[in-house]
């Protein structure tokens, strides 16, 4: 039996005292729960904050992105040593909005992949094709380049530290959410693969999160498919209610 993991991407959102109380709002209602793993990813200048708000709590806490190298002349960037210093457990690597709009390829997830692994981050790696990909019948194929290049050189062993977010581009912030059976067959194919890639045991165990937009309405039965382990939440995730909701739907 797979752990749901509900993770909210609050993206580029909420200055320091809006992310001080959101957190807080989740803490009093979501807290003390053990049968999900709930991951918060606030921008990384509210890491320190929200890290405060929910140490001894069972949240934990992600970022949105991390660069590959340690330390060194790149400006403007953060490294898998100052997130672990600051008490990220979990990261999001190669989400579609980077992909689309910073140049992110399959080979800088692959080489942030393997940072985060290094340091003993938890990835929550994203894959997903976008609606010309869908209508062209390329899905398959791109969620197959997607994981066949951030997955390149990762051990049987890595893996099983590793989540992996379906969010079909298409489906992410725009509303439309990819029907359950949708995701249901995308997330059946990627399992496939890791069998091939992997085998039998790594491939059922790794969770794979269904990602565009998420909201308490479309959660049950998203999280009730078989091979859906969980949410990667970006709006719902931003207000306590909504995020609140699709958990407590996830737990049903
Ligand atoms: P959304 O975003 O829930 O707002 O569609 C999801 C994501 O980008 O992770």
């Amino acid at each position: 039996m797979r752990k749901l993991i509900i993770a909210g991407n609050w993206k580029m959102n909420k200055n320091v005292t809006e992310a001080k109380s959101l957190t807080e709002g989740l803490k009093s209602e979501l807290g003390d729960i053990e049968d999900v793993d709930i991951v918060l990813c606030p921008g990384f200048t509210n890491l320190p904050e929200v890290a405060k708000v929910i140490k001894g709590t069972n949240i934990a806490l992600g970022a949105q992105n991390l660069h590959w190298e340690d330390s060194g002349a790149y400006t403007g960037e953060i490294s898998a040593v100052m997130l672990k210093s600051l008490g990220c457990q979990y990261v999001i690597i190669g989400h579609s909005e980077r992909r689309a709009y910073f140049g992110e390829t399959n080979k800088t997830v692959n080489k942030k992949l393997k940072a985060a692994l290094l340091h003993n981050l938890l990835p929550i790696v994203c894959v997903g094709e976008t609606l010309a990909e869908r209508e062209s019948e390329q899905t398959f194929k791109v969620v197959k380049d997607h994981i066949y290049g951030a997955f390149k050189g990762v051990s049987k062993q890595q893996l099983k530290r590793i989540a992996i977010a379906y969010e079909p581009v298409w489906a992410i912030g725009t509303g439309k959410t990819a029907t359950a059976d949708q995701a249901q067959e995308v997330h059946a194919f990627i399992r496939k693969l890791l069998r091939e890639l992997y085998d039998e045991t790594v491939a059922s165990a790794i969770r794979i999160q269904y990602g565009g937009s998420v909201k308490a309405d479309n959660a049950s039965e998203l999280l009730a498919k078989e091979d859906i382990d969980g949410a990667l939440v970006g709006g719902a995730s931003l207000k306590v209610d909504s995020f609140v909701k699709i958990i407590q739907e996830g737990r049903k």
